[in-house]
């Protein structure tokens, strides 16, 4: 996978903290190049020169003291006043009802070791380190953990907001061109933080209306013998432990909601495009192609890993 594009802003919360990089760099830019330039046309022309005594000493002009005092002043007053207003365009205020209550995210994005929770609570859709997004509408996404602190950072959305144990935070983003904005986890929290990707894709709004309605659907049954082979495995088996199928009595919350597993494009939170083979070759040894994984060695045989790979890449 490519690294995380810093530099390509795409909503008006990345845009806002975009501007101010570039004015902060531009402005260190010059007063970096002006001390360089002062430095090296006093090095040369007040260099030592033989037969010459002691410099001209002064002791103190107060106008030049001030002006070196001021000036920084100066600037920094105005990046203080360039700071507060990209911070105001990059974290509006989550708005309050009467009640002080915030109101009803859009989405609910959980951190988990080493993973991403992600909830649609409208229509009750769970899904996992995929974010769909209608494009150019503002999205109000509570962030929450279930272990440690987790950080999701998605640079071309806007910038990095905690996810932390037992303290909700909110965060707005609004993807203004359609496209998958890549992000991660970016607090160190265990092992596997590394390969805590996520991804945000921006979809004009009908055809996330219909991506909602079609992930808001029970799970698919199995058109294969071999993939209901699976989705009795699945069910017999301890997967029902940690994971939830919608439409099936799997409910649990410990790892991905795999109602439409099929869908995602990758597996193990980015370690893995999603295809069967890479399916299977995580079945075989999720600790091989994640260490740290909180998913063990089964030591299935190769027709269970079959089975079960069939079935849950059938669940579009
Ligand atoms: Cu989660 Cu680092």
């Amino acid at each position: 996978m490519s690294p995380v594009p810093v530099f390509d802003p795409v909503s008006p919360q990345a845009l806002a903290s975009g501007h101010l990089l570039v004015v902060i760099l531009a402005i260190g830019c010059l007063i970096f190049i002006f001390v360089c330039a002062w430095l090296a046309i006093n090095a040369i022309r007040f260099r030592a020169r033989p037969g010459q005594g002691e410099p001209y000493q002064e002791y103190g002009r107060r106008n030049l003291e001030l002006a070196w005092t001021l000036t920084p002043a100066a600037i920094l007053a105005v990046l203080f006043v360039l700071v507060v207003i990209s911070v105001q365009q990059a974290d509006p205020p989550v708005a309050t009802a009467s009640s002080g209550d915030p109101p009803a995210p859009d989405i609910v994005v959980t951190g988990n070791q080493w993973w991403w929770e992600i909830q649609y609570p409208a229509p009750g859709v769970y899904t996992a380190n995929e974010l769909e997004l209608p494009i150019g509408k503002p999205v109000l996404i509570r962030l929450e953990s279930d272990d440690v602190i987790h950080s999701l950072w998605l640079p071309q959305l806007r910038g990095k907001t905690d996810l932390i144990p037992g303290q909700t935070n909110y965060m707005w983003i609004q993807a203004d061109r359609p496209g998958t904005y890549l992000g991660q986890c970016s607090e160190y929290c265990g092992t596997a933080h590394a390969w805590m990707l996520i991804t945000a894709t921006a979809v004009p709004q009908a055809q996330f209306d219909a991506w909602l309605r079609q992930q808001a659907q029970p799970a698919s049954t199995p058109t294969t013998a071999e993939a209901a082979q699976g989705a009795k495995l699945f069910q017999q088996m301890t997967c029902v432990n940690c994971h939830a199928i919608g439409g099936t009595d799997a409910k649990a919350r410990i790892g991905p909601d795999l109602t439409h597993f099929g869908s995602r494009k990758t597996l193990g939170s980015g370690v893995l495009e999603n295809t069967q083979q890479n399916l299977e070759t995580w079945l075989r040894d999720p600790q091989a192609v994640k260490p740290g994984v909180n998913m063990p060695n089964f030591h299935l045989t190769d027709s269970d890993v079959r089975a079960l790979s069939a079935y849950l890449e059938g669940l579009k």
